[in-house]
């Protein structure tokens, strides 16, 4: 069977020349899917950038991806429009949420972009932002909101659709801890829902909450490990 996620060698390099940064540098790993795992590593050490190849928003300089078999760098412009669509749900570090619009229509873009119908689209976004706590909030513009606040209704964005793939970059990023934790119950909940799950954090304590993690320093893989801690529940 092949594997969801198979990076064979891959590089990113920004600027190249003589102020050239290697943002990820030889990075080969394999993720199936069902799984639930955490990238860890401090600021600058690649992470964001993973997570924009892993979801197909940027190609890397050199190395192959494979997404579900296909080798993404042979994949059209549509089908690659298709996979961010259908099958990952985003939660991007810096939230991306449209000002003008409130919690609710934040949450039903994405659902819109799937072409589910008007009906649908508003009962799985009030499920997702109950999910994150914030029935209370979704007429609410971003401006309106706390950042911990925005940062749900990102996370509820990326999950409204019930996509099979999370990429997840710092979701708790901006969250005091006992928001922090109902999100990382919200994350294993969509694992054990059978969803994979990737999880970008330079939290020790929020990557000891996943099932396998991987350690990057200055854009390489320093470790992978199956986490002993993680317990199921
Ligand atoms: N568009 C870009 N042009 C040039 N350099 C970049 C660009 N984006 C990122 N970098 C550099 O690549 C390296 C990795 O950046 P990246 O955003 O992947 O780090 P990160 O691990 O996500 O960090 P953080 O935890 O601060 O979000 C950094 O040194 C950064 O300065
Ligand atoms: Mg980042």
């Amino acid at each position: 069977m092949n594997a969801l996620v198979d990076v064979k060698n891959i590089c990113k390099i920004y600027n190249p020349g003589e102020n050239e940064v290697r943002a990820l540098d030889n990075v080969s790993l394999s993720i199936d899917k069902g799984e639930y795992v955490a990238i860890i590593g401090q600021s600058g050490s690649g992470k964001s950038t993973l997570m924009n190849v892993l979801g197909c928003l940027d190609v890397p300089t050199s190395g192959d991806y494979y997404l579900n078999g296909s080798n993404v760098s042979e994949l059209s412009d549509d089908e690659l429009s298709d996979i961010r669509n259908l099958e990952i749900g985003f939660i991007f570090q810096g939230f991306n949420l449209i000002p003008n619009l409130t919690a609710i229509e934040n949450v039903e873009l994405p659902l819109i972009y799937r072409g589910v119908g008007k009906k649908e689209r508003n009962q799985l976004a009030i499920e997702a932002l109950n999910m994150v706590g914030l029935s209370h909030r979704m007429d609410h513009k971003p401006s309106e909101m706390s950042g911990g606040q925005q940062q749900r209704v990102a996370i509820a964005r990326a999950i409204a659709a019930k996509p099979p793939v999370i990429l997840a970059d710092e979701p708790t990023g901006n969250l005091d801890s006992s928001s922090s934790k109902d999100i990382i119950k919200i994350l294993k909940n969509l694992h054990k829902d059978g969803r994979t799950v990737i999880l970008i954090t330079h939290d020790n304590e929020i990557a000891d909450q996943a099932k396998r993690v991987i350690r990057i320093i200055d854009g390489k893989i320093e470790k992978d490990y199956i986490n002993e801690h993680f317990a199921e529940d």
